[in-house]
């Protein structure tokens, strides 16, 4: 028979292990809310997030503390384009720049400029010069005015961004046909000048195609025996559920990196959807809007498709972990998967579900699968 007080501290024991077990799972639940991207990946690479205007304004609080709780690096996702920040030869739309760089640096984010020179997005003015002259005068004083303005405020620049075609060589620009290919030693020289301690990147996409691959290595060592400043290479990172391969990325990441410079995957999303061009026979020029078979999943996504995109995003870390000397910022392009720009491109009005978190700003399977890589 078991006396009163041996009774007594068996009842004790239980209660307290009772307690303590809850107090571990409740300790458990706790570190599973708070893990979050950035500290996951801390000690590998910066986390980003490409933000829009809404987001740049705070005006959403559910959005304003994932963006500040999940992410460690700020892209603005279109207000620093030359179409708004500099519309006419004289003005400088700098309200909307000057509150995303606010943010970030009221965060302590690494925060990126996205991008000085471009043919897309670009002011129409300057399309209209005709004089090299007047081309320097104007690409020195956008450059100039931009750089100088964040000096010691913007971290990263994507000082040129997609340059090159397909094949590698470069795209016929109102930049190469003024300046001849000048114009890149040129910009990066400018941008280096206007901060010298900016960190300045090459930014393109499919960089993983080996003819394109090969282009970017030629534009980096071009720039590099020129003495002009280039730090890194951006991987935009548009890839779908097949492609490109891990194989194919993990070669470029390797390419790169051995011209010494760092490789940021910038504009990371992946799309669920079928592109045009993976069709036989389809022009892309073909208007899509409106078809059910483009836009297979308007009402969400089936759960056989989450599982394949979570695993692939796997897949990708896994390559990215493998590799984290080399890589100095993963950015995603969009905070969730209703902000995304590949609801709207290449076909618009169609419903995709690219990103870590779904239309609720929930956290998606995939993003389970990449924290839990680093359990
Ligand atoms: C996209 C934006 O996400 C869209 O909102 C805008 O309408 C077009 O541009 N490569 C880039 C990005 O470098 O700037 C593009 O961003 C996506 C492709």
């Amino acid at each position: 028979m078991m006396n009163k007080i041996a009774k007594l501290s068996l009842i004790t024991f239980s209660v307290c292990c009772f307690l303590s077990c809850n107090e571990n799972k409740a300790k458990q639940e706790t570190t599973k809310e708070t893990t979050t991207l950035k500290d996951a990946f801390k000690d590998n690479f910066q986390i980003g997030v490409a933000i829009n205007q809404h987001q740049i304004n705070e005006s959403d609080t559910t959005s304003a503390k994932l963006i500040a709780n999940e992410f460690s690096s700020l892209s603005p996702e279109n207000n620093l384009k030359w179409m708004y920040i500099h519309p006419q030869p004289d003005v400088f739309n700098f309200e909307q720049p000057d509150k995303y760089v606010a943010l970030g640096n009221k965060h302590n984010m690494q925060v990126v400029g996205h991008t000085l020179v471009w043919h897309s997005q670009l002011g129409e003015w300057v399309n209209q010069i005709k004089d090299s002259t007047e081309m320097i005068a104007h690409l020195e004083n956008h450059i100039n005015t931009i750089v100088s303005r964040y000096k010691g405020k913007i971290d990263d620049w994507d000082v040129v961004n997609e340059a090159l075609n397909e094949d590698g060589t470069l795209r016929e620009s109102i930049f190469l046909e003024i300046l001849g290919e000048g114009y890149l030693e040129r910009a990066y020289k400018l941008a280096a000048k206007a901060d010298p301690d900016a960190a300045l990147a090459y930014n393109d996409y499919n960089l993983t195609k080996p003819e394109k691959r090969e282009g970017a290595i030629r534009l980096v060592k071009q720039l590099q025996a020129a003495g002009a400043k280039i730090d890194g290479i951006g991987m935009q990172g548009h890839w779908s559920l097949n492609g490109p391969s891990i194989e194919e990325i993990e070669e470029s990441i390797i390419a790169y990196s051995e011209l010494g410079i760092k490789v940021m995957i910038t504009e990371l999303d992946i799309t669920v959807l079928p592109n045009p061009w993976d069709l036989e026979g389809a022009e892309v020029s073909q208007n899509f809007e409106g078809s059910e078979k483009m836009n297979p999943y308007p009402e969400g996504l089936p759960d056989s498709v989450q599982v394949q995109l979570a695993e692939r995003y796997e897949e990708i870390f896994k390559l990215f972990l493998k590799h984290e000397d080399k890589i100095d910022r993963v950015t995603f392009w969009g905070l969730n998967d209703g902000n995304s720009w590949l609801n709207n491109w290449p076909i618009d009005g169609r419903t995709n579900y690219p990103l870590l978190f779904d239309r609720n700003q929930n956290a998606k399977m995939a993003y389970d699968r990449i924290v839990a890589l680093k359990k």
